[in-house]
């Protein structure tokens, strides 16, 4: 295995996952890559590393350049074991590295590993060390998404390594944007971002706005994950920045479950509101849906209803487990009701009611319910409860044109 060279000096010594399926609980179909990358300079440099599953392959690229214990500095980026599980094997062989660091960096090493031999130097925003030709700058990014985070600058090279930001998990053979479908890239970029960076969207802006203000030139952003941006690294900004500010499609997704088939039904006749009322609409059900999708899908449009049924005076659990999903992703800018049957007693849609409420949601109440099954009466109000439902969509989306 070889590594690939990203700019002149600069090398992916990274390794390709094409199998994992399911990322702590957030499921991968198209599999991501580790990137981490080599510089040839005076003091060779490693940035990151990679799943210690995949140290093997990390070596072998390395190995390909240099011999290992000749890396005398060495860059943690981030924390998270996809990129610094295989630090220990590095520490191990490369004695004479430096590792640079945040703070938090520092604390996170030394609870995952034993780093009383590690030559640890704490950096923060500004801080620069050069190490030949190039020179390294760091920028602490806390929150995005870790507190430890942080990017590394080469500004001989304009490049910024930029950990898990701006990444995709997409497990491609190819390592830059202009090579890849850019249909399949946006919709990574988006499922990444609406299943890890959701809560982050005004550090996010606010970040961007700092490395502004820095005046960084950058002609090339190279993530932890999934491909590089070489050829429109501006798009991907562009990209945060939109949904960092709430851009959403006009458009209703509607995410339910169903016990025997009456929410399902009751799904059916709102669905045909929405429609007619000219309004994009998708329908996901729970349960046959990896969550992830669920929640990409919900980050896609300005709105979403919830359809649950009533079990034991609660919302079903699948339901309950989607909406437990999403309040931690702190959502924003969205509108949303819910619709679902019941046998006796009801309680499903006001415990859904109450859970979008506590998140920072605008909310349509009463809801809509139906005792047991759907008649055409009830199939009737379904209808205009998606036509009502659609018309508050399409108002409140005004708020962002
Ligand atoms: Fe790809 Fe936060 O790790």
């Amino acid at each position: 295995m070889k590594a690939k060279q990203v700019k002149p000096g600069i090398y992916w010594v990274g390794a390709i996952d094409w199998n994992v399926r399911d990322f702590h609980g957030y499921v991968t179909p198209r599999g991501t890559t580790y990137n981490n990358f080599l510089i040839m300079d005076k003091k060779i440099t490693l940035i990151d590393t990679v799943k210690s599953d995949f140290a093997d392959v990390m070596f072998e690229r390395i190995r390909c350049l240099t011999n290992p214990e000749k890396i005398r500095v060495a860059v943690c980026n981030h924390i998270e074991m996809d990129h610094a599980g295989s630090w220990d094997q590095v520490m191990k062989v490369a004695k004479k590295a430096t590792l640079y660091t945040t703070e938090r960096g520092k604390q996170g090493l030394e609870r995952h590993f034993d780093t009383t031999s590690w030559d640890i130097q704490v950096v923060k925003t500004g801080d620069t060390v050069k190490i030949g030709e190039k020179t390294l700058m760091f920028i602490e990014t806390p929150m995005l998404h870790w507190p430890d985070s942080m990017m590394t600058y080469i500004p001989e090279d304009k490049l910024l390594i930029s950990q898990d930001a701006f990444g995709q998990h997409l497990a491609q053979a190819v390592l830059f944007d202009d090579l890849v479908p850019q249909e399949t890239l946006e919709d990574a970029v988006i499922d990444y971002y609406a299943n890890i960076l959701m809560p982050f969207g005004r550090l996010i802006k606010a970040k961007i706005a700092e490395i502004q203000k820095l005046g960084l030139e950058i002609d090339m952003i190279a993530p932890d994950h999934g491909v590089i941006w070489r050829k429109n690294p501006q798009k991907v900004i562009n990209m945060y920045l939109d949904m960092a500010n709430g851009k959403a499609r006009e458009g209703v997704v509607i995410v339910y479950d169903t016990m025997w088939h009456s929410t399902e039904k009751m799904s059916r006749a709102v669905l045909d509101g929405i429609l007619d009322e000219g309004m994009y609409a998708e329908v996901i059900k729970l349960r046959e849906t990896p969550m992830s999708v669920a929640i990409k899908q919900f980050w896609r449009y300005r709105g979403l209803l919830v359809g649950t049924p009533t079990l034991n005076n609660v919302m079903f659990p699948s339901v309950a487990e989607f909406l437990q999903h999403l309040r931690g992703l702190r959502p924003a800018n969205r509108i949303a009701s819910v619709f679902g049957s019941y046998g006796w007693g009801g309680g499903g849609v006001r415990d859904a009611l109450q859970v979008l409420k506590s998140m920072k949601l605008e909310v349509v109440e009463p809801g809509y319910e139906v005792n047991y099954r759907p008649n055409k009466e009830d199939y009737d109000k379904g209808y205009e409860f998606g036509r009502m439902f659609a018309q508050k969509v399409r108002e409140y989306h005004k708020k962002f044109e």
